[in-house]
């Protein structure tokens, strides 16, 4: 009987599942968008059972679109949006709020007191974080603030906490198990990365009870089996990362100074550090990439909170497209972006600015300004901030970049990707296969079960489907200082 892997992708916006067979392949993907729920300025929440059944409802359909069951699954592997944070009831399986997005922004004045009272160097010296509301502690902190009876019952060990990942494995094991992987804790702002456990002292200055939190595991071993009725038999699960860390790997970016920026809501640049991290002096954070045969891989990254979601705010905000596929057809009806410069803040700024207060700007706007150069302009944003970041990793690794692997829906838009070639005067390379994440969890999945021998047989499996070099007869030079003062004039302007 044909064996294949079953990726669970848990994103920000849709939930995915794809079969891959032995080569790597996709045979099967099934995707449903969920309800952004965006209750005040700032705040983004999700319903953790539309996650749940969202994710559940395209397993079942990808499996059945290519008529196998659940014995036909060596292993299922999860990867996931990060950050975001549910806390549930233990006894009923119940969550007592809505899942805090990533993007949330409630906590950010509780950020800064903690910045004030110098609280950087102690918090990044443990998490290799910088303090950000965007990092699950302080989310879980106003949780247990705010919700009634939410305190209490923690310190009775009646609550769950975990990041989406632990929320489907609790799922799909039906309470039985409540785990996560290092990738995973690497990005709550409570976890060790050096010591890989939970911090006490940071759970003490948060005031988390240590019992709310999940076992921390490999990203490859195996966690529990299912239990639920989409799978006939029991199928174990046994990979866990994610989703960025989940890209690196599935774009094979295991030796050290390899580099992937994966365009999804946000853009996420990871270079690989090897297995010692290296904390960052000029704003990028520090992160587990994932945890294989008892060996640790670090990673620096550059998180963008605004990458391919502008694409979507032109669509649904703007209104100047129908469909996000409109956006490379309309900025090509123009030569350049005529001067205009689009900061897509929408959300404040990651790195390497770290400004919660930055908003949306547009600047350069002329009588002769139309949708084409706004669209234009929207997407060369994407591609400045991604180059801001890389010149950051630059300065931290010491090494020059060779080249920039590539993938994530907006990865397939090469004007972007030309654009991004040249501004960062690199190969910008996409692979075959632009699935990495879902990819890069299949094999996380498969290495545990067997089911692939190890990464050498892996490597085989990526191969390059264009590589963008730059265009030399473009001069960028003037553009990047146009670009940085635009930057400037977004900068604290929800303060
Ligand atoms: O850190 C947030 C990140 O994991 C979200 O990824 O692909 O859902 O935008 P994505």
């Amino acid at each position: 009987m044909e064996q294949y892997i079953l990726s669970f992708d848990a994103g920000t916006t849709s939930s995915r599942a794809i079969v891959f067979n032995k080569k790597g392949e996709i045979c099967s993907v099934a995707q449903k968008e969920f309800t952004q729920i965006f209750p005040q300025s700032g705040w983004v929440e999700h319903n953790p059972h539309e996650i749940w059944s969202s994710q559940a409802a395209v397993a079942a359909e990808a499996i059945t679109k290519i008529n196998i069951n659940g014995k036909n699954i060596a292993a299922i592997g999860i990867t996931n949006q990060r950050e975001t944070t549910i806390v549930w009831d233990r006894n009923t399986g119940e969550p007592i709020y809505n899942a805090i997005v990533w993007q949330d922004r409630r906590t950010s004045d509780y950020c800064d007191k903690l910045k004030n009272e110098g609280l950087l160097p102690y918090i990044k010296e443990r998490t290799g974080l910088i303090i950000d509301a965007y990092f699950s502690a302080t989310k879980i902190k106003w949780i247990l603030d705010n919700v009634e009876g939410a305190r209490a019952k923690a310190e009775k060990c009646e609550l769950a906490f975990g990041t989406v990942d632990s929320w489907i494995i609790w799922q799909l094991t039906r309470g039985e198990v409540h785990a996560t992987d290092v990738s995973n804790a690497s990005r709550t702002m409570l976890f060790n990365i050096s010591t890989l456990e939970w911090d006490e002292d940071l759970l003490k200055l948060f005031d988390i009870p240590r019992n709310m939190l999940p076992k921390v595991c490999d990203s490859s071993e195996i966690y529990g089996h299912t239990k639920t009725t989409i799978f006939a038999s029991k199928v174990p699960i046994a990979g866990i990362a994610g989703d960025q860390q989940a890209a690196l790997f599935g774009q094979m970016c295991v030796e050290p100074g390899m580099v992937k920026n994966t365009y999804g809501t946000g853009c996420f640049i990871l270079m690989n550090t090897g297995e010692q991290p290296v904390f960052s002096k000029n704003n990028l954070i520090t992160t587990i990439g994932w945890r294989l045969d008892r060996k640790t891989t670090y990673a620096l990254e550059g998180s963008i909170f605004v990458g391919g979601a502008i694409v979507q705010w032109l669509r649904d905000g703007l209104k100047i497209i129908n469909s996000s596929s409109e956006i490379e057809q309309l900025a090509m009806q123009v030569p350049d972006s005529g001067d205009v410069y689009f900061i897509p803040a929408l959300t404040g700024l990651g790195a390497p600015y770290w400004d919660q207060y930055a908003r949306g700007t547009i600047v350069g706007i002329s009588r002769g300004t139309t949708s084409a150069h706004i669209a234009r302009a929207a997407l060369e944003g994407i591609a400045y901030q991604t180059m801001d970041v890389i010149n950051a990793m630059i300065l931290d690794a010491g090494v020059g970049l060779k080249e920039l692997r590539v993938d994530g829906g907006a990865a397939n838009n090469n004007l972007l990707m030309q654009f991004q070639s040249n501004v960062l005067g690199q190969s910008v390379i996409r692979p075959q296969t632009t699935e990495t994440t879902a990819l890069g969890a299949a094999y996380l999945a498969g290495l545990a079960v067997g089911y692939w021998a190890d990464v050498n047989e892996i490597k085989q499996q990526w191969h390059i489907e264009t590589q963008f070099t730059p265009d030399k007869a473009v001069d960028m030079q003037l553009a990047k200082r146009k670009w940085a003062d635009a930057v400037y004039r977004s900068r604290s302007w929800a303060k």
